[in-house]
Formats: structure tokens, sequence, C-alpha cells
């Protein structure tokens, strides 16, 4: 097939538009006789010029060779097109046994993979997945969540205002917790809330205006610190290592009482586990706590038969200490050199 694809044509310079043109000149000429202006209806319109008793044969006649010549045409035009089309096949022949062009394949972005892993590892936990909105109002980023106007805490989430008054980007996905809540009350609840939330910060290498989490939710009647605290170390075990220890320090959040900081140990053989842990050998890798009574009553639960935990964290920064990522800008910078290595 190559040989024939290679062979030197008769009319090397033959390329099909010449071809056609050949197509094209032989009818012109063709229509000079055959069409409206052409010969043979001129003479139709001489007609009436001729003796009545020999139009009819002359009509005749005319019809005839119009009728010859017109099938005449299309049968050299036939001829000619599939002429072009065996020349065609032929020069421009495909040769199916030369190696196709590889075709670039694509992956899935880091945060991508990594929201999906932290999902499947809280899917096989028994929890669902919740969308909630990025764009949120202030009653349900802060009010709701017992965080009212002048509260104090508020200065840990400044944010980015539309220009409708209340209407903000969320800081946190915290907010969801609210509208699950509402959704489902008063069956029990076991979710997590993945998205993008967004802060009015200075960008560094360390904090992004940017960047996703994880929100966890379980309420139902018999929901004790003890369930929060196995939930998170087997999350921490399947995403870090079996071995991983996990360490709980009490902390504040308004929406959460008690509240709790969770660290996970790194193992010290690792040459960046003093850098990564200032030297204490412990990482932060979330915020937690059991639902506050007023957050719970938000949501629609009475707080003296239900009860609830939650949790919230970063997957940049967790993907950060798995891979020893030194610069959280790095995610949404589009820089393939970076995105290219996982
Ligand atoms: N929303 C908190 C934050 O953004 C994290 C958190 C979630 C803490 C749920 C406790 C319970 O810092």
């Amino acid at each position: 097939m190559s040989d024939k694809a290679n062979a030197p044509t008769a009319t090397p310079a033959a390329g099909s538009s010449a071809g056609l043109r050949g197509v094209a000149a032989a009818t012109s000429s063709m229509s000079d006789v055959l069409g409206d202006k052409g010969q043979l209806t001129a003479q139709l319109k001489k007609v009436g010029a001729i003796p009545k008793e020999e139009r009819p044969a002359f009509g005749q006649a005319i019809n005839r060779i119009k009728a010859e010549l017109t099938q005449a045409k299309e049968a050299r035009q036939a001829a000619l097109k599939k002429q072009e089309l065996e020349r065609s096949l032929t020069t421009n022949a495909l040769d199916v046994t030369l190696p196709g062009r590889p075709a670039l394949r694509g992956r899935l972005h880091i945060a991508t993979q990594i929201m999906r892993l932290i999902t499947s590892i809280f899917a096989d936990l028994g929890f669902q997945v919740y969308r909630s909105r990025e764009v949120e109002d202030d009653l349900t980023n802060f009010e709701l969540l017992n965080m009212p106007p002048h509260h104090p805490a508020r200065d840990m989430w400044d944010t980015f205002h539309t220009t409708t008054p209340g209407v903000i980007l969320r800081t946190h996905t915290s907010p969801g917790q609210i509208h699950v809540m509402r959704e489902c009350c008063p069956e029990p609840i076991r979710v997590i809330l993945p998205g993008m939330c967004y802060r009015y910060e200075a960008i560094t290498p360390r904090s992004e205006i940017q960047f996703e989490q994880v929100e966890g939710l379980a309420v139902g009647e018999n929901i004790t610190m003890a369930d929060l605290k196995g939930t998170i170390i087997a999350f921490a075990r399947r995403l870090f290592g079996q071995e991983r220890q996990v360490r709980f320090r009490s902390s504040y959040f308004p929406f959460t009482e008690p509240s709790i900081e969770v660290d996970i140990d790194w193992p010290k053989d690792d040459p960046n586990a003093d850098r990564l842990t200032k030297g204490t050998g412990w990482l932060e890798i979330m915020g937690a706590g059991m639902v506050h009574p007023t957050v719970l009553k938000n949501g629609g639960y009475d707080p003296a038969r239900f009860r609830g935990f939650a949790f919230g964290m970063g997957p940049q920064r967790i993907t950060m200490l798995k891979y020893a990522i030194d610069d959280i800008r790095q995610f949404w910078a589009n820089d393939v050199r970076f995105l290219e290595q996982f």
C-alpha cells in the first residue's frame, strides 16, 4: 500500500482541485449548447419563422438532439468523476500500517485526587456527600453558627462581600451544617460537605484566598465524643498509615462545645519531620467538636434529644503534608511542572 502511495503519478501537478477543474471545463462548453442562452434554445426560438407544417418535425428534431446531448453530457460527467475519485484514492491512499499519533493523556488535578480519596474513605465509614453553596448569607455563615454580629470570633474568618448586603463568599463549609440539618430534620445525619471556601487574607506560601474544606457532620440520639474520636482515628489511619498516632487537644469554636483540634504524629525518620512539626513531632490536621446546642436548635433539632459531632479539615493542607509541598499557592497556579508530579 505504501508503495502505491509513494509512486509518482502520471500528472504529478494534478491535485484533486485540478481534476475537478477538468470536470468543470468539460461541462461549461456544453452549456454553450444546452444552456438557456445556448445554441439549441436559440434554434427553438426560431420555430415561429418556420412554415406551420414543418414545425412539429423541427421541434421533435431539436428535442431529440437536446436529449441525446444531455445524456452524453451526464455520462461524461459521471465518467470524469469516477476517474477523479479513483485517482485521488490511489494518490492519497491511507497507510493504515503507519503508527498512529500518540494522544496526550490528561490526569486529575491533585486537589481532585485527594478529594476523591477523602470522599471514598468517608464513604466506607458510612458518610454521604452533601453539596452546599459557596455563596452564602451572613446569617448562615456566622449567626446561625452561634456567631452574632458583634462576636470576636468573626475576626478569624474575614471574607469577600458581594454588592448585595449580607451576601458573602463562605469562609468555611460549616454553614452547610445548617442547610443539611434543615433538610433532614428530624432524621439522623451522617454526611461530609466538601467544597471551596474563601477568605480575605494576604496570599503567602501558607495561606490562600481560596481553598477547599471537608466538613463532617453526624446527628443522632446517641452520638458521643467517642464516636467523633473513633471516626477521626479511623480516617487519619486510612489516609496517613495504620501506625499513625492521633492526639486531641482542647480548643474553641463558637459552633462546637466542647471543641478540639486534632494532631497526628509525624514519622521521625522523615527528613521534613522537624520543619513540618516545628520540632514537636505533631501536626494539626483538623478542628472538631460536639455540635453546639444552639446550632442543633437552629438546624431544627431538639438539643435535649439529639446530639451531634462535626469536624472540618483542609484537604490542601493535608496534601501538603502527604507530599511535602511547601507552598499552598501551587494548587491554583496552574503550573504544569507542579501538576505533572502527581
Ligand atoms: N469551620 C472551622 C474552620 O473553618 C472548622 C471546624 C468545623 C471546627 C467543624 C469544628 C467543627 O476553622
